[in-house]
């Protein structure tokens, strides 16, 4: 349905949410934003007391927060099953009927999970855990495609207190093997394969080959979802459907501590391997929830529908976790957004009936890539709030979104946050907030944001510094899983208990704040995070690569290209054969979706005497061409002209 509501927007529009969707709003008014906000900062205990009493506790609290920096314990002394929170809860209440995700395959095939039905999946699921011996803090590795069971095996393992830690499904075998290792996961639940754009990524085989030599694995449960042909290895491997049918679809939740591990999930940071995110109970099931409830206004009878893959962070707080604690119907899908055309996530929409939509800016700059049509085919007035994370939104995909996709009537909500924080922590509350394109304007509740200088000092109106938050807060990381000292390093490091976002950022005179990008060598590609050190370590592993460097180039529907600069080793020739084979390599080592745009061959890296790869001078040169600025302290000045002509071929 095309829209006649047409506005014109730039950097600068400012648009009020309407009164209309005010009334309804449970905030609906910057005064009580901002008191909510102070008494969240400044007597925090009570304010998420208060959030926390909405959800079953098996036990309460006996204080709210403990915090000694860096270590935060929240709802310390409680008892809860989280599982039971997203599920049994609304069961208990007489929901059971309600319909928790409405999925849709990639091939077409479609299916209706209520709550109840969710309950006695996820029952039978933990039951088969327990007959395979998984107990309480066991790792169990996810590694599926976009259907219902990827949540059941995540809720399954959150009933036992098994920390669940899920590879998405675009990873390589390698990437897997990385994870088994590092968690050391007992248990493993795939499937034979996921469909994406009509083919069969082979999910079992890349894990056949990740378990090769692998000693802490003792059973691995597979969906039967493609039906393409896979290995079952005898005494290790079994079949999802014939285990669960020979267990009960009842199991008693157990009360585990607020601070249980709940979850780890890898996240590239500026050096070395991924870093393993541990979150644990209480304080991310509230801090999950709460934003569903104020930024996603999420209410009894909307149909609420996140484009991400489970794989992500995304996919954890606002797909299994966060809409579930809240009750809603959820719709999920399982395949590419232009299969069979880009006109998919639009026919969803109108189809469900969708009410609530959150997708990544990149996906929104391929949509208007493809064309409107695609969408002037379809009604999308169900949909009444629209939301954007993973990068910050550029005002001209912005318009496109607030004007064709919530035709002029849907507040955007522009949610900042990372795998970190566990939950949304910048973002307008869309019954109150001022929205401008660009910017995730406040932050959210319990949330003490600034934007500090190097020596700590905040920065003045417009001045851009490192994004960094002074209190903790409920959904916060714990650790780096088995390594606390990176913990330290990474997060805490740059001030006294502060924790540092990597994000450098700035703030108007209204108070928004504004995203401008990692400070760190972590590139943002489709809003998927990658380190240009895996990317560079990946190419090094290669045979004829002696040195390699890799940076961002803006992308138009990316955001981010991996641009890579290979010097190779003596005696091996310059080929776009081989350039085919570095690419195909990194894939191959990492997963597709790090397999850079573009590989330059050098001869030699732009280093500073004392050997350090100057990446700065290198995105300068991707990005405009040339280097400005001084480059006499480079070891080897000439190495700029030679890598200047290898970019303009
Ligand atoms: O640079 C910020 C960017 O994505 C990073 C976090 O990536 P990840 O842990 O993979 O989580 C992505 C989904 C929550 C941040 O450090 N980022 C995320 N959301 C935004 C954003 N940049 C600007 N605006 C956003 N809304």
């Amino acid at each position: 349905m095309s829209t006649n509501n047409t506005l014109v927007i730039d950097e600068n529009t400012v648009i009020h949410p309407s009164k209309e969707f005010s009334a309804k709003a449970r905030v609906s008014s910057m005064e009580q934003y901002e008191s909510m906000h102070k008494q969240s900062i400044e007597d925090p205990d009570t304010f998420w007391a208060n959030e926390a009493s909405d959800l079953k506790w098996q036990k309460k609290w006996d204080k709210v927060l403990d915090w000694k920096a860096p270590y935060a314990e929240w709802f310390q002394g409680a008892k809860l099953n989280v599982c039971e929170n997203a599920v049994d809860r609304h069961v208990e209440a007489g929901r059971g009927n309600k319909a928790a995700i409405i999925w849709e395959g990639e091939p077409g095939d479609k299916r209706t999970v209520t709550y109840q039905q969710l309950q006695h999946e996820v029952c039978r699921m933990a039951n088969v855990l327990i007959a395979k011996g998984v107990k309480s803090e066991d790792r169990v590795l996810i590694y599926m495609p976009m259907v219902p069971e990827a949540t059941i095996a995540m809720l399954a393992c959150a009933r036992l207190g098994a920390v669940h830690s899920i590879v998405f499904g675009g990873f390589s075998s390698e990437s897997i093997k990385d994870r088994l290792e590092d968690s050391k996961a007992v248990a493993v639940i795939t499937s034979d394969g996921s469909w994406r754009r009509a083919g069969v990524v082979p999910l079992k085989d890349n894990m056949d080959e990740a378990l090769q030599n692998n000693d802490t694995v003792k059973s691995v449960i597979v969906l039967k979802r493609c039906e393409n042909q896979i290995n079952m290895t005898e005494g290790r491997d079994f079949w999802w459907h014939e285990e669960t049918a020979k267990v009960t679809a009842t199991h008693k939740p157990e009360g585990f501590s607020s601070e249980h591990p709940l979850f780890i999930l890898y996240t590239s940071g500026s050096t070395g391997k991924p870093k393993g995110i541990l979150h644990t109970s209480g304080g991310y099931m509230v801090g999950t929830y709460t934003t569903c409830k104020y930024i996603f206004d999420m209410k009894e009878d909307d149909v609420y529908w996140c484009t991400a893959d489970v794989g992500w962070i995304t996919g954890h707080s606002y797909i299994t976790y966060g809409p579930l604690f809240a009750g809603v119907t959820q719709v999920m899908y399982e395949g590419g957004p232009n299969f069979p055309d880009w006109g998919r996530f639009w026919s969803i929409i109108e189809e469900y009936g969708v009410t609530i939509f959150y997708t990544a800016p990149t996906a929104i700059r391929a949509f208007i890539k493809a064309g409107d049509e695609f969408v002037d085919k379809y009604d999308l007035s169900s949909l009444r709030l629209l939301g954007t994370v993973g990068e910050p939104i550029n005002p001209a995909a912005w318009e496109w979104y607030y004007n064709k996709i919530g035709g002029g009537r849907c507040p955007i909500v522009d949610t900042w946050w990372q795998t970190e924080t566990g939950a949304a922590m910048i973002s307008p509350l869309p019954g109150c907030t001022p929205i401008k394109p660009g910017t995730a304007t406040r932050p959210f509740f319990g949330v003490d944001a600034a934007i500090l200088d190097e020596d700590g000092k905040e920065c003045e109106v417009d001045q851009p510094g490192r994004l960094v938050i002074r209190k903790p807060w409920p959904s916060m990381l714990r650790s780096v899983y088995g390594d606390k000292q990176r913990y330290e390093d990474t997060y805490w490091s740059d001030y006294d208990g502060i924790y540092t976002a990597g994000d450098g950022a700035r703030k108007d005179k209204d108070g928004n704040i504004y995203i401008i990008g990692r400070l760190d060598d972590v590139l943002n590609v489709s809003g998927h995070r990658l380190g240009t050190a895996e990317i560079e370590s990946a190419l090094v592993a290669h045979n004829s690569v002696a040195e390699a460097a890799v940076v961002g180039k803006p992308h138009e529907i990316k955001g981010q290209a991996v641009v890579c600069f290979v010097t190779l080793k003596t005696g091996i020739t310059e080929t776009d054969e081989l350039k085919v084979e570095l690419r195909n390599h990194v894939g191959k080592v990492i997963g597709a979706i790090a397999k850079p745009d573009a590989i330059h061959f050098a001869p030699g890296l732009p280093k500073t005497r004392s050997g350090k790869i100057m990446r700065r001078l290198l995105k300068e040169l991707v990005a405009t061409g040339k280097v400005t600025g001084n480059i006499t302290t480079l070891e080897d000045s000439t190495v700029i002209a030679a890598i200047q002509k290898s970019i303009t071929g």
